[in-house]
């Protein structure tokens, strides 16, 4: 399957992992890029330039194919070295970066000097719009369904996605609540040029996560995620939990008032405990609904190699069938 995507990637399948954090390790973008999509470092996990280089040239080892970096932009009373970081993805030959949370124009020169396609991810139309003009080569279009942060505007992929593909010229991939084979054809016909995975991607048998997090989301429904910190205007799906049901109480207790302070408890920090030790009460950890339908563990090929087939099978059978 060709398209824009595959084309401006140098990649077979248009099919991204995006990146997560203390899930987005070398393992796990190899394991993608291998299997013919783009895999993608999560560059804050690793913090440090020096850590990051080591985990660029790790994923080197593992692969020859194409992968990327997330490089993602928190506010922060003490920000990463974002210099540092970017410098080393240049010197580390990486030729794909992930962007996310803010406006990466600033780092937009230097990526594009050393030849790097820039695809920037967000939650509205109108920042699509906005990577479009500062020169990014694709956005990443993420849905209200999505885990991790969907932004504060709460449109859905299904209305999401055709308001980007009538708005856009660069290519788009759809981002939150894709799993399969029906997830990639509704994309395409959407108007997206292939498909962005995160949750999909923690179960399988190369996430460097301890098992409990691949069983927790096999376990859970399209019902049991929760949106955090939105009095914050930092929302965040999360998978339910008893830390997620103690932070959303105080966020009922203290409305307005409401400081990140308050919470710091159930979200600084946490990933290492849970991602790591699989203490899964231990905070809030991103989540997309598309849990709901991820009922297995698959190596990363089974499962890219499925959602071909499966897409391949709709697109030449179901739908060939209509006309
Ligand atoms: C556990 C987890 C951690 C994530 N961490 C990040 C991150 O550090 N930076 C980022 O840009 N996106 C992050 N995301 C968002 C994903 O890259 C992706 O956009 C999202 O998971 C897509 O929705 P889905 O989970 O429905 O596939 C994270 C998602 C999950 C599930």
């Amino acid at each position: 399957m060709k398209t824009r995507i595959t084309e401006l990637l140098g990649i077979q399948h248009p099919i991204i992992q995006g990146g997560m954090h203390f899930v987005g390790l070398a393992e796990l973008a190899a394991a993608v890029s291998n299997a013919g999509g783009l895999g993608i470092i999560t560059g804050l996990t690793q913090g440090t330039p020096e850590k990051l280089a080591k985990e660029i040239t790790r994923c080197r080892a593992m692969t020859d194919k194409p992968f990327g970096v997330n490089i993602t932009f928190l506010p922060s009373l003490t920000p990463p070295d974002y210099p540092g970081l970017f410098q080393v993805i240049i010197d580390g030959g990486v030729t794909v970066v992930e962007t996310a949370g803010n406006n990466p124009a600033q780092w937009l020169p230097m990526l594009k000097e050393a030849g790097i396609k820039v695809i920037h991810k967000c939650t509205a139309v109108r920042h699509a719009l906005k990577a479009q003009t500062i020169g990014c080569d694709a956005v990443s279009v993420d849905g209200f369904e999505c885990g991790g942060h969907p932004g504060e505007d709460d449109v859905p992929n299904f209305i999401l996605l055709p308001r980007a593909a009538d708005e856009l010229s660069i290519p788009f991939v759809a981002s939150g609540g894709m799993a399969d084979g029906r997830s990639l054809v509704a994309a395409l016909a959407l108007g997206a040029e292939g498909i962005n995975m995160g949750t999909r991607f923690i179960a399988t048998r190369e996430a460097p996560v301890h098992d409990n997090v691949k069983q927790a989301i096999v376990a859970a429904s399209e019902l049991d995620t929760r949106l955090v910190m939105r009095p914050l205007r930092n929302t965040e799906r999360v998978l339910n939990n008893p830390a997620v049901e103690r932070l959303l109480k105080k966020e009922v207790a203290l409305g307005a008032n409401l400081k990140f302070e308050d919470i710091v408890e159930e979200v600084a920090g946490v990933y290492p405990t849970i991602m790591q030790g699989g203490n899964m009460d231990a905070g809030a950890w991103s989540c997309g609904m598309v849990a709901g339908l991820i009922h297995d563990i698959p190596t990363v090929r089974e499962l890219i190699d499925s959602i071909m087939a499966e897409a391949e099978q709709i697109i030449h059978e179901r739908l060939r069938g209509f006309c």
